[in-house]
């Protein structure tokens, strides 16, 4: 029995990778490296002690992908290759549509024909829009506010109509919230590309002075202290989540949405507080406008996935912290080691 993981050596795949391999799963690794790097892979074995097969293909190449599923004797899938950027999804959205919707239709076309048809996907809390209260349940609206939220939202709805055409399938949406925090060993986590457009690599990156100060985006919202709340959950919590889904879909058939989220908010001063007991390390910020898009209170409420998953986040706001200090002062250049330039 194997695991297919796409996009194994990103940052929740890479993560997730390794609670498979603890676990004793036999995974099948494919990424193409357009937001991961290959140090990710090497990281995993060593945390793990386990070799793993690995093909670096782009999903969108069917010929490539099918020749895994011709190799390989493949159970389930865990999607998380795609296009994660809502900033960038406004600028190019044809390739958010092209790299998540249309590589996900192929990766269901090749499962169908493989007559493998377990699949967890990983979807993210924008499929809910502005939301109207919180906490979120799973039956809230759903609605998207920019291409990227688009394309979770339709890959949601195309995978409930391929289960409407076919009972066999068995499928888990798992909405996930904020994921943040790095695997215990500071050996893998998050390795934005370029300037961090979310909160907590931002923070970590000016704890480590690569970036000045923390811009904190408005502080007017109808919050404690004025600033935006998130629920942030650890990267190791949500790949467990993962873990749980997957034992879900292997003996059952259906499609179900579930939150991955702690059901506790947290605003971005809060956020920066934590942080700084946690390591320590001062952050400097600023009070600037708003970002365009951003709610002002988003939680979740995680009971479905504790009811039927059996699962439950257990990390709180100390150890994200610290552990996303501990991978982001281990290297702080990502995965990316640092060239010395020595000048002739
Ligand atoms: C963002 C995306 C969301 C995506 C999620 C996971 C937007 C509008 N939303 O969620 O679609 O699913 O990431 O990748 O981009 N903040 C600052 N300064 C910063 C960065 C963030 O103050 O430099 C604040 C934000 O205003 C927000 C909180 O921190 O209140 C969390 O922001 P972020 O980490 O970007 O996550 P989301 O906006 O919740």
């Amino acid at each position: 029995m194997a695991i297919l993981v796409t996009g194994g050596a990103g940052y929740i795949g890479s993560h997730t990778c390794v609670e498979l391999l603890n676990e004793g799963q036999e995974i099948i690794v494919v990424d193409n490296f357009s937001n991961s790097k290959p140090e990710a892979l090497k990281r995993i074995s060593e945390i793990t002690g386990r070799q793993f097969k690995f093909y670096e293909l782009d999903l969108l190449n069917e010929v490539q992908l099918e020749k895994v599923f011709m190799e390989n004797e493949i159970d389930a899938a865990i999607h998380f290759a795609g296009l994660k950027s809502v900033g960038e999804s406004v600028t190019i959205p044809l390739r958010y549509y092209q790299t998540n919707i249309t590589s996900t239709v192929i990766l269901c076309e090749i499962m169908k024909k493989y007559e493998v048809r377990n699949l967890v996907f990983s979807s993210s809390a924008t499929v809910y829009g502005m939301p109207e209260r919180c906490p979120i349940s799973e039956e809230f609206p759903l609605s998207a506010l920019n291409p990227y939220g688009r394309t979770k939202l339709m890959i949601e709805e195309i995978l409930q109509d391929l289960h409407k055409s076919d009972s066999g399938w068995s499928i888990s949406l798992l909405r996930y919230f904020n994921p943040v925090g790095a695997h215990k060993s500071g050996l893998i986590g998050e390795d934005p590309n370029g300037i961090p457009n979310n909160l907590m690599p931002y923070i970590s990156q000016v704890g480590v002075g690569k970036l000045e100060y923390l811009n904190v985006f408005g502080n007017e919202y109808p919050t404690l202290d004025g600033t935006g709340i998130r629920d942030y959950i650890h990267v190791v919590d949500l790949a467990m989540g993962h873990l749980k889904a997957l034992k879900k879909i292997l003996t059952s058939t259906g499609i179900e949405a579930y939150n991955l989220g702690t059901g506790n908010g947290y605003s971005v001063l809060e956020m920066v507080d934590a942080f700084e007991k946690a390591t320590g390390v001062p952050i400097p910020y600023k009070i600037v406008e708003a970002r365009a898009g951003d709610a002002a209170i988003c939680y979740a409420d995680p009971t479905k996935a504790k009811k039927e998953l059996g699962w439950e986040a257990k990390f709180g706001v100390e150890e994200m912290c610290a552990d996303s200090w501990k991978w982001q002062s281990l290297n702080p250049y990502g995965y990316e080691i640092k060239k010395k330039f020595i000048q002739v």
